[in-house]
């Protein structure tokens, strides 16, 4: 389902946000412009500044420095209730002596609507998140999932312009963790709602998002779609983070018009590239774009570890080039074993070489 124009949803702006506790620089000088109806995620490992970002777009953290802008409003000193924004929290934070009726009407019941208002208004938003008859459960009689669904359902029937979500997942199951993202995702589209989601998780962050902020140490490591950020790394950093990576040395030998011609081991190949110096560099080359063959004439290798993972195959590869990870799809040949002498060759579409030499 593609999005919809949504006349709610909002602009956020961040321009050049900090915040600092104590000698903690936790967020430096953050700026970013999210569209009406975009979900833009902030990933990065923990402590690099993600929750206390959107702690300062939700008014529930003093800006150090900076502006915020929701829509066409300056927010960067309003409080929480005048910004217009709900969060949902990894906690759920539902108040368990309170059925799933009034923990969604909660916020309705504080600004003084009428009955039938809250009556409809909850019933409609439970609904959206597939949790009708519900209605009179206590949170401790819901699954981890229903739960989180109440806590989004909580989030919707305030109508707000930008719903801010922080690490909502962490406490479900991996499997729990996979169908609820594609129902947030679903929601957050079919609503037409802006959002920035708070994860850790990479994976969760490539399913889900228009966009991704890699951030490390509190600074925006590179700004892009999920498949720019998995194509085009900007660092090394963003490279390790999404998806897996072998880091190979290489000679850059020409580079024209946003390709390059570079060496790894015996293989020649062009490449996409940004401009970079000709001379040695760093490859990033995807274990999924590289073939393994017991003959040919790539860089040779000897495999030292294989784990068979039914669709497909991990090799650990040792090579004169240091340690190279192969996930092989197709397996033609079946799996190899440990101790196989293998060649492998590199395909262009999973290599890029990255800015600074080896
Ligand atoms: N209230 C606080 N007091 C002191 N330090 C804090 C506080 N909140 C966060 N920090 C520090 O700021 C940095 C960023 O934290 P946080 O935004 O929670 O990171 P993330 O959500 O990415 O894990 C960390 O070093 C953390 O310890
Ligand atoms: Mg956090």
């Amino acid at each position: 389902m593609t999005a919809q124009a949504n006349p709610q949803a909002a602009r956020v702006v961040l321009e050049q946000v900090s915040k600092r506790f104590g000698q903690t620089l936790a967020v430096d000088q953050v700026s970013l412009a999210i569209e009406p109806g975009e979900l833009v995620t902030l990933l990065g490992p923990s402590g690099c500044g993600k929750t206390t970002t959107l702690r300062m777009v939700a008014g529930l953290e003093t800006v150090g420095g900076g502006r915020i802008f929701i829509g066409d409003a300056e927010v960067t000193h309003l409080p929480p209730n005048a910004r217009d924004v709900t969060m949902v929290f990894q906690s759920y934070a539902l108040f368990p002596h309170l059925t799933v009726f009034e923990n969604v009407a909660y916020g309705l019941r504080v600004l003084k609507r009428s009955e039938a208002e809250v009556q409809q208004a909850v019933r409609n938003v439970l609904e959206l998140v597939g949790m009708p008859g519900l209605e009179g459960r206590s949170p401790s009689a819901l699954s981890g999932g229903q739960q989180q669904r109440v806590a989004v359902a909580r989030a919707l029937v305030m109508q707000p312009k930008v719903l801010l979500f922080d690490e909502p997942l962490s406490n479900l199951d991996a499997k729990l963790r996979k169908r609820m993202r594609e129902e947030i995702r679903l929601l957050q589209q079919r609503l037409g709602i802006t959002a920035i989601y708070v994860t850790h998780d990479q994976a969760e962050a490539l399913a889900i998002s228009d966009r991704i902020v890699v951030m490390d140490r509190g600074r925006t490591s590179q700004i892009g779609s999920p498949l720019e950020l998995y194509k085009a790394p900007a660092n090394r950093f963003v490279a390790e983070f999404i998806g897996e990576a072998n880091f190979l040395p290489a000679q850059l030998e020409s580079v024209a018009d946003g390709w390059a011609g570079i060496r790894i081991g015996p293989q020649r190949l062009r490449v996409q590239s940004r401009p970079l110096a000709v001379g040695p560099v760093t490859v990033l080359a995807r274990p999924e774009a590289i073939r393994i063959q017991t003959g040919g004439e790539g860089l040779a290798g000897t495999i030292q570890k294989v784990s068979y993972l039914g669709s497909s195959a991990d090799y650990t590869v040792e090579t004169d080039l240091g340690s190279v990870l192969v996930t092989d799809y197709a397996m033609p040949g079946g799996v190899l074993s440990a101790g196989t002498a293998v060649r492998l060759e590199f395909l262009p579409h999973g290599v890029y070489p990255l800015p600074g030499a080896s």
